[in-house]
């Protein structure tokens, strides 16, 4: 049977048509489902706690809504926080709602979307609620690569309502949602810290720093439509095909500087050698020394990584290696193929990285491209270097296609370094000679007929040339089988 689901794509930066704040949880639903589509279970659940006066407040319900919709045409699991019903907190009866999504949608091998606004663990049902998230964290792990999961954030959120996205696929985060552990009161009460929401746990935070938000919303109804797009490029799950949807044309090729020292915009590149309008990045500011992101080729969604030149000379770091990791893991995990534009000196060095722990760090993204087995096309760009020229989806990693654009420089390091530890005595003797030595070592040791020669290039391509070669590489590699499941998608 061919599975193939076809879909309409949206754009990447789709207009609300509803006001951007929506607070009720039901109608946060009505934004994700298909018209008509939501079928709800548990709407008369209530909570059996007696302490602290609960026995008097019961809502039905117990603030989640929760059940199954269609999303774009496809059935996803839904929740829904309430956080006007005793601030969304999560007690057992709320708890036990949410694992019966997740193990339908488990069964029925279907994403799952959370529509988060909650408190976190309900205080006054105690261990109950601490042992309502364990619930929710073992199944979250449990489907992790298995089916995606979306979170989207969507107001105040602390504790187990920001660890249990910290364990799914993709976390969206409207603009004044929080996300803490502990919340700015707790802080100041256990270390006496007074910071505000925004500072401790805002869009600013998580889009930039932490890293932790893949993508930030301009409010409830902008987070969810971006919801609806990430599911666009994702499979129902890893036993199904991503969704295809009409090819269309890449946008102009830029003119990018021959010298590798000049920095350029590489997602002029990126959107070069994709579809016109599919790439969506993620994480954008967050390590923008690599870019990440989804897109499609011939209408069939791949996972992009790219080196950046523009920040930090496209070096690879921690965050830049971590952020990586986790994509190609999951991009591995649901059958995205991997398109790798490489542009990169190598890694950055200093104490810093090292003390940060950039070996074990690094070590994440060698290990997620060498695990990963779907179809991996490479092109480098202009520049690749020691141990980035290697993790960067090399032949030697499993790469099936790896085009240079002429003039690139493929080597343990570049000239200047290279040339200052191979030729130090001669250097010493007559300094004069640096130049010509650099020049030398360049055309005897960088160029990329050098690695064509031994078939870890396959191919020297124009840059206008670099799109054909990886839709045909891709095309040509589209029988790669699946195997029956690949891995979890572990954080990073
Ligand atoms: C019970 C809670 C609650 C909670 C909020 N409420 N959090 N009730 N348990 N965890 C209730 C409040 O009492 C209040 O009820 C209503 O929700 C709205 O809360 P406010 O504080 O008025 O709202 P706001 O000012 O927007 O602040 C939101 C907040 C704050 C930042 C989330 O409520 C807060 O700090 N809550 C505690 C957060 C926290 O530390 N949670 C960690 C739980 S431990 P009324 O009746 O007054 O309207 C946990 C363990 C998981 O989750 C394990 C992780 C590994």
């Amino acid at each position: 049977m061919d599975s193939t689901v076809t879909i309409t794509p949206a754009g990447a930066a789709p207009a609300p048509a509803v006001p951007a704040q929506v607070r009720d949880a039901r109608d946060r639903i009505a934004l994700l489902s298909d018209d008509g589509s939501f079928q709800e279970f548990g709407s008369r659940a209530r909570h059996r706690a007696t302490a602290f006066g609960m026995e008097r407040k019961r809502p039905a319900g117990d603030g989640v809504v929760t059940g199954t919709a269609h999303v774009g045409g496809r059935a996803v699991g839904v929740f829904a926080q309430d956080p006007a019903t005793l601030g969304g907190s999560l007690g057992e009866t709320h708890a036990a709602k949410i694992t019966r999504v997740l193990d339908q949608a488990g069964r029925a091998r279907i994403p799952v979307v959370g529509l988060l606004d909650s408190g976190g663990a309900r205080i006054q049902e105690g261990v109950a609620a601490l042992d309502g998230y364990g619930e929710i964290f073992r199944r979250n792990v449990r489907l992790s690569g298995r089916v995606p999961q979306i979170s989207v954030v969507l107001g105040a959120c602390a504790g187990g309502a920001v660890y249990s996205p910290a364990l799914t696929d993709i976390v969206i985060m409207s603009q004044d949602a929080h996300m803490f552990l502990t919340g700015p009161r707790v802080v100041q009460a256990v270390t006496h810290e007074q910071v505000g929401p925004a500072e401790l746990g805002g869009a600013q935070v998580h889009g930039r720093a932490s890293g932790v938000a893949h993508l930030v919303a301009d409010g409830t109804a902008h987070a969810v439509e971006l919801a609806k797009l990430v599911l666009n490029y994702l499979p129902s799950s890893c036993w199904e095909p991503p969704p295809v949807a009409p090819p269309a044309d890449p946008g102009p090729m830029p003119d990018v500087p021959a010298n590798p020292r000049h920095t350029f915009d590489v997602r002029p590149v990126i959107k070069a050698v994709v579809d016109g309008g599919s790439f969506l990045e993620l994480q954008p500011r967050f390590a923008r020394n690599i870019v990440i992101g989804f897109g499609r080729v011939e209408g069939r969604p791949v996972g992009v990584v790219a080196n950046q030149p523009i920040s930090r000379a496209g070096t690879l770091d921690i965050d830049s290696s971590e952020k990586a990791a986790r994509f190609v893991r999951m991009c591995d995990a649901f059958g995205l193929p991997l398109v790798t534009l490489v542009d990169t000196p190598g890694f950055l060095p200093g104490s810093a990285q090292e003390r940060g722990g950039v070996i074990r760090k690094g070590a994440k993204l060698l290990y997620a491209y060498a695990e990963a087995s779907v179809p991996r096309v490479t092109v480098v760009l202009r520049k690749a270097f020691g141990g980035a020229y290697i993790v960067m989806n090399s032949r030697s990693l499993g790469a099936d296609a790896v085009f240079s654009w002429p003039g690139a420089e493929l080597a343990v390091m570049g000239a200047e370094g290279a040339v200052d530890v191979i030729h130090r005595r001669e250097l010493a003797a007559d300094p004069t000679r640096r130049d010509e030595l650099i020049a030398r070592y360049r055309a005897e040791a960088m160029a990329p007929e050098i690695p064509c020669e031994r078939l870890s290039v396959d191919e020297i391509i124009a840059p206008g040339e670099t799109r054909a070669a990886v839709a045909v590489s891709l095309r040509n590699l589209a029988g790669v089988p699946a195997p029956e499941f690949r891995h979890d998608n572990l954080p990073q």
